[in-house]
């Protein structure tokens, strides 16, 4: 598991994959078959007709996209990395109402309980999360996992699609523990501009691929499923979750809105895994399919950074027009730079703005999850399904 300090590999050694599996026995050692015409282009889905004594599965036909070969064989695993997050996801499993929300009830209904400015952030970061989640897990689900044509990667999707269903139940559960007004709270990205441009920002990166004609399989079709993963991964995941998370999480280090902050934690620490798998993907199919790198396709990813980067700044500033919580909106421009800086690395680019410093070195703790120590001193870090997992 990749961790907020770690450098993110793209390389992995060939010892990372599983040995190839035996070879065929005469029998089935069919003759190389064409694909069926409805894999032509693009990769098969998983749906096509199953042919009787077809040959066994080679570990070197598996490939992120494109692949002709059957993805309904989850094994021999060639993508290592995708089984792993998912087996860490699996034993990170928790459910929003197994959390107190009691005292964030009474600190909410109390008048002098939280200023305006403090209600303001709780509802405008409710107001986004909880539809950008929607976004988030519909783009998964209706436009790329089709186009992920590898069933180790697709396993680990599926269980991504589970946890963003969770997040927005946590933030449904926060809402009506609060008794705020829902309508007012999901309608907010069709009401409140600084929310409305950051979700339509990241609708634009699906629109391709919701086209039920679209297939990948030429380079600009497979470029356009890039541009959807850095869209949803890279900036919707990477950069515009990170000023609600830093605001929420800031009442959490005051011990206030304990419940919602523990929340959120939780939330974060599934992203953290959701960006990693993300970027793992991306630098696997760069890998693959090097020619769609281009230097107009880096430039162009750049501009999109640069872009996400503005948008979260101006929602910064909506949510905290004042300075709050011993925040204000001009430390969030430097900890964006900061975050787009690390999420450049990540994909192979050069930094975009050089020298950004972070100024909440206390966030890098709380997503390293490594760390020892709980930093709420909840039992967040007891929480485990299954024995296999230490973080
Ligand atoms: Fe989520
Ligand atoms: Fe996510």
């Amino acid at each position: 598991m990749l961790n907020w300090n770690d450098p993110t590999p793209t390389e992995r050694p060939p010892s990372a994959r599983m040995p190839n599996p035996a070879p065929r026995p005469a029998s089935t050692a069919a003759v190389a078959t064409p694909p069926p015409p409805e894999i032509a282009q693009g990769g098969a889905t998983g749906l096509e007709q199953v042919a009787l004594g077809a040959g066994r599965l080679r570990v070197e036909d598996k490939r992120m996209i494109n692949c002709r070969s059957d993805l309904n064989q989850l094994i021999p695993f060639k993508y290592t990395w995708a089984w792993d997050k998912y087996l860490a996801a699996c034993n990170n499993h928790w459910m929003p109402q197994e959390i107190d929300m009691s005292a964030d009830v009474a600190l909410w209904q109390r008048p002098d309980g939280l200023s305006d400015d403090e209600r303001t952030i709780i509802k405008r970061g409710l107001g986004y999360f909880s539809t950008a989640d929607s976004l988030v897990a519909n783009n998964l689900v209706l436009a790329v996992y089709r186009h992920i044509t590898n069933p180790e990667c697709r396993q680990y999707l599926l269980r991504q699609a589970f946890e963003e269903a969770l997040h927005t139940h946590a933030y449904q559960y926060v809402i009506q523990s609060l008794g705020l007004d829902e309508a007012e709270v999901f309608n907010m990205y069709r009401e409140i501009p600084s929310v409305h441009r950051k979700a339509a920002f990241s609708l634009q990166f699906t629109e391709a691929l919701a086209d039920p004609n679209f297939r990948t399989g030429t380079e600009k079709t497979d470029r356009e499923l890039l541009r959807n993963l850095i869209g949803f991964y890279v900036l919707t995941e990477g950069i515009f979750f990170y000023v609600g998370f830093v605001q929420i999480l800031s009442f959490g280090r005051q011990n206030r809105m304990v419940g919602t902050a523990e929340q959120f934690q939780y939330i974060l620490r599934d992203e953290s895994m959701h960006l990693n798998f993300g970027i793992d993907v991306i630098n696997q199919i760069r890998q693959e399919n090097p020619q769609l790198w281009t230097d107009g396709l880096q430039a162009e990813v750049l501009e999109m950074i640069d872009q996400a980067v503005a948008l979260e700044q101006a929602y910064a500033v909506d949510t905290m027009p004042r300075g709050v919580l011993g925040l204000n909106a001009d430390m969030f421009g430097g900890f964006l730079r900061y975050i787009a800086n690390r999420r450049c690395r990540q994909i192979g680019l050069n930094e975009l703005y050089p020298g950004a410093v972070n100024p909440f070195p206390w966030m890098s703790e709380i997503i390293d999850l490594k760390k020892e120590k709980n930093f709420f001193e909840t039992r967040v870090l007891e929480y485990q399904s299954g024995a296999a997992l230490s973080w």
